[in-house]
């Protein structure tokens, strides 16, 4: 009888980490969390940063918790049924980088509402139903560049402005902020056409704009890949060096490299709060209390501070130590 209770006892002790949840053992023994993150499109450079550097976060704390990410593919009926998804697996918290507002608001609302919290990152929702917001307010970085394109032309000049998806937060801020940032000068916005944040489209855009108008002074586009599409429709049309461009993002293999290859005149770095993503979902949860928004700081890269920008974000130097 002794031997049988003996042999019941260690068979439950060997079941019982089994039945815990249905989360992965750690190397302590411990259940690890699993975090959900739903990216809207792996595609784009800045994403693919934004995922590298959440993963890499993530890596470093691999004892505690583990990452399943979902990729929308710039699809917003795709990144709902992937939300569905991440819930149906049991995860312990939510990342997600909404593609627009309004379609995504929902979903996020009722996972938030279940008790699991959540976090978004870059392009906010239409109601605060998360735990925490991170990001780098929109706003300011148009009114930067407004104040910059002003700079740039001495006072006076025809813009051209290549927008971000218009049903995002970021693409009305930057344009809002931009508005700001030129007013009471006499710089002309005299097209403004939603490029849905892609360089392809970003080309259109401009090849568009260069047969409308003989005289284009400054092209602002809301993110450095249409930036880089513009130039490039400008450069095919033989009138790159008649105009000014401005950009946003600032990864360093792209706009930080495209000022200091005088492609484009200034970007404005938007951070891509994937690191910030990772610890915060830790702090919440350890149950510790983080504040609703998160926001992080841009700044503008040109020329004169674009190789200590890379010095300090630890990306290699055109020209640096290492590189010819
Ligand atoms: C990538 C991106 C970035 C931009 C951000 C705005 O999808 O378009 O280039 O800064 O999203 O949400």
């Amino acid at each position: 009888m002794k031997k049988i209770l003996l042999f019941l006892s260690s068979l439950l002790l060997l079941l019982l980490p089994a039945c815990g949840g249905g989360g992965k053992s750690g190397g302590s023994g411990k259940r690890k969390w699993i975090i959900g993150f739903s990216q809207c499109n792996n595609a784009e450079p800045w994403r693919a940063a934004m995922n590298k550097a959440l993963l890499a976060e993530a890596a470093r704390h691999a004892d505690e918790l583990e990452v399943i990410l979902m990729d929308a593919q710039n699809d917003s009926a795709k990144q709902r049924s992937d939300v569905e998804n991440l819930v149906t697996r049991g995860i312990d918290l939510l990342i997600i980088s909404p593609k627009e507002a309004t379609p995504l608001t929902r979903p996020v609302k009722k996972v938030y509402e279940s008790g699991t919290p959540v976090i978004v990152l870059d392009r906010d929702i239409d109601e605060p139903a998360y735990t925490c917001f991170i990001g780098a307010p929109n706003k300011p970085i148009g009114e930067m560049a407004g104040k910059y394109a002003v700079k740039l032309l001495g006072g006076e000049g025809k813009v051209v402005e290549i927008m971000g998806l218009q049903s995002t937060p970021p693409g009305r801020e930057r344009h809002e902020g931009f508005l700001q940032g030129i007013a009471g000068s006499k710089l002309e916005i005299i097209y403004s056409q939603d490029a849905a944040w892609l360089r392809e489209e970003g080309m259109k855009v401009m090849e568009n704009a260069l047969q409308a108008f003989p005289r284009i002074d400054l092209v602002y586009a809301h993110n450095d890949p249409m930036a880089l599409g513009a130039r490039r429709a400008a450069e095919a049309a033989g009138r790159a060096g008649e105009m000014k461009f401005i950009g946003i993002d600032g990864l360093p293999e792209e706009g930080v490299k495209a000022v200091l290859e005088g492609k484009l005149d200034v970007t404005f770095w938007y951070p891509t709060c994937g690191k910030e993503a990772i610890r915060t979902a830790l702090k919440i949860l350890q149950g510790e209390k983080v504040p609703k928004r998160i926001a992080l700081k841009s700044m503008a890269i040109t020329k004169e501070n674009a190789r200590a920008f890379l010095e300090k974000a630890g990306a290699s130097v055109p020209g640096g130590k290492g590189e010819k």
